[in-house]
């Protein structure tokens, strides 16, 4: 009979994941609750660059109350937020934040907005969790393990052509018109009668490809906070994700694409316009 011997090196990894996981978990929720104790009173709204570009007091709250959970249990870690930028530390851990993913649905007491975290290790996205505290919607995922929404295993749709598909995008703060800008692509879809719909959260917007709801979602110039969690949800859910012209995608840079993989290719085709219609 073999024994079953597990090395120290094996359960240090596996209690520090654990960790990780319910470090992870308590700040979500804690930054959850200030969204939900904010959302039937004034709060204060201020404009970033651009027109309607806004923060809001509970972005600053959530936030607040997510580094100071992750830094009570991993002060070593790296730490990138949204609103308080780069917290840097030499660490193999980095925290990508974005505290209210889709604040203009927020300010306006729209129920579309979450909290999105992601947790890279060594340049690889390792863990995340997007939770929209109004829909009780907690998607999470691990690398090589799977995603799953409120603990139930979630996966990819099974569309393979683009004209059968429903897709999600976003638009930029600043207006973008170039060719095969925001506008353009929207429109190539729009009049061949593809439906695209937008809904003010692009980490929501993954997490639905995630759980198989779209098949597909592009976005034009996003922030690593806006994509890093969903990013690795569609990839454990099966999906692929990848920047405008189909290569390999990195949240530090500003396009993406994100699918069920079965029409990945005809997507960016798309998208940059490589298609006779
Ligand atoms: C925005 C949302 C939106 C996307 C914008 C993002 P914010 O993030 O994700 O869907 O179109 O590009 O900036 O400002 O609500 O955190
Ligand atoms: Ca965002
Ligand atoms: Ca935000």
């Amino acid at each position: 009979m073999v024994p079953n011997i597990i090395s120290k090196t094996a359960l240090y990894q596996c209690l520090y994941l654990r960790m990780l996981k319910s470090t992870l978990l308590e700040a979500i929720h804690e930054a959850a609750a200030q969204m939900r104790s904010f959302i039937d009173q004034d709060f204060k709204v201020e404009n970033k660059i651009g027109i309607n570009n806004l923060v809001t007091e509970v972005d600053h709250a959530s936030e607040r109350v997510i580094i100071e959970t992750i830094k009570r249990n991993f002060p070593e870690h790296h730490i990138l937020s949204e609103e308080c930028g780069d917290l840097i530390q030499d660490s193999q851990y980095k925290w990508i934040i974005d505290p209210i993913d889709g604040t203009v649905n927020f300010a306006h007491r729209i129920p579309i907005c979450c909290i999105s975290i992601g947790i890279e290790y060594n340049g690889k996205m390792a863990m995340a969790a997007i939770y929209n505290p109004f829909m009780h919607e907690l998607y999470f995922a691990e690398r090589d393990k799977g995603a799953v929404l409120n603990d139930k295993p979630i996966s990819v749709s099974k569309k393979e052509k683009v004209e059968n598909a429903c897709l999600v995008t976003g638009f930029p703060y600043t207006y973008l018109d170039e060719p095969n800008g925001p506008l353009q692509v929207f429109e190539r879809f729009i009049r061949k009668g593809i439906p695209v719909r937008r809904l003010g959260s692009a980490a929501i917007d993954l997490a639905w490809v995630a759980a198989g709801r779209f098949d597909g979602f592009y976005e034009h110039n996003l922030e690593a906070w806006d994509s890093a969690a969903g990013f690795l949800l569609v990839e454990e859910a099966g999906g692929k994700v990848s920047d405008l012209k189909g290569n390999p995608y990195n949240p530090y840079q500003p396009g993406i694409i994100a699918s069920n993989g079965l029409m990945h290719k005809e997507l960016v085709d798309w998208v940059t316009g490589n298609i006779n219609n």
